[in-house]
């Protein structure tokens, strides 16, 4: 990040210039996500976090399958406020709580079950923030962890920031202290523009004591 401007600044501005279907990271479909963490089979209570959500529709389709808990937060206080404009029923008005947030800064208000990344985790490229962030993780303990990053071919500058890509089995090795591996997944986004990004999934489950 340059010294003249913040990345909370960097972040609203990206989502100032361009509409939600415009940005390079849209999905209409928010997968493997949604249907990774339906195979949870959860109960309807369960928390779900999905950091850097911004203004993805992962949330909603959450709570149109039934869960009554999921928090998304940001560091863009703009793509919260048009996610919520942007919200289609009554019932993800009132099951779906927004929070601005750095991810480093993040402190959980109630237990978490599912903690839910596409695409923020990449961009901590610090050793010592993204040390933070599997540290915050650890110590905060949901039962699964889903991420998502870029991998392969995916452009190595993303939104104007340096991104991290990691293949599947060296993203879950950084959580191997905590988390056991139990799913993952190599796959390609389009962006709108018709570009192809390759992306590595993770599931990760808490190993027992
Ligand atoms: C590439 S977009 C992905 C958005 C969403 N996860 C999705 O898949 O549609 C990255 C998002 O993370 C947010 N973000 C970036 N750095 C962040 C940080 N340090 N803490 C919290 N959110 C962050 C951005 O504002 C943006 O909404």
């Amino acid at each position: 990040m340059t010294n003249s401007i913040t990345l909370r600044e960097h972040w609203e501005r990206i989502h100032e210039t361009k509409p939600s279907d415009k940005v390079s990271w849209t999905q209409n479909d928010p997968q493997p996500s949604l249907d990774w963490i339906l195979d949870l089979k959860l109960d309807p209570k369960d928390m779900i976090v999905d950091c850097g959500g911004g203004r993805s529709v992962l949330a909603e389709r959450l709570v149109d399958a039934g869960q009554l808990q999921v928090e998304v937060f940001d560091i863009s206080i703009r793509s919260l406020a048009q996610a919520k404009l942007e919200l289609k029923s009554e019932e993800a008005r009132q099951n779906i709580s927004y929070r601005v947030c750095n991810v480093l800064d993040y402190k959980p208000e109630k237990a978490v079950c599912v903690w839910h990344d596409r695409a923020v985790f990449h961009f901590l490229t610090e050793k010592k923030d993204f040390e933070t962030y599997i540290e915050l993780v650890e110590k905060m303990a949901p039962e699964h962890v889903i991420i998502g990053t870029f991998n392969g071919e995916s452009p190595e500058i993303c939104s104007g920031l340096p991104v991290k890509h990691y293949q599947t089995e060296a993203l879950a090795t950084l959580f191997s202290d905590t988390y056991e591996c139990v799913k993952s997944l190599e796959t390609v986004h389009r962006t709108p523009a018709g570009k192809e990004q390759d992306f590595s999934f993770v599931h990760l489950k808490l190993r027992k004591p």
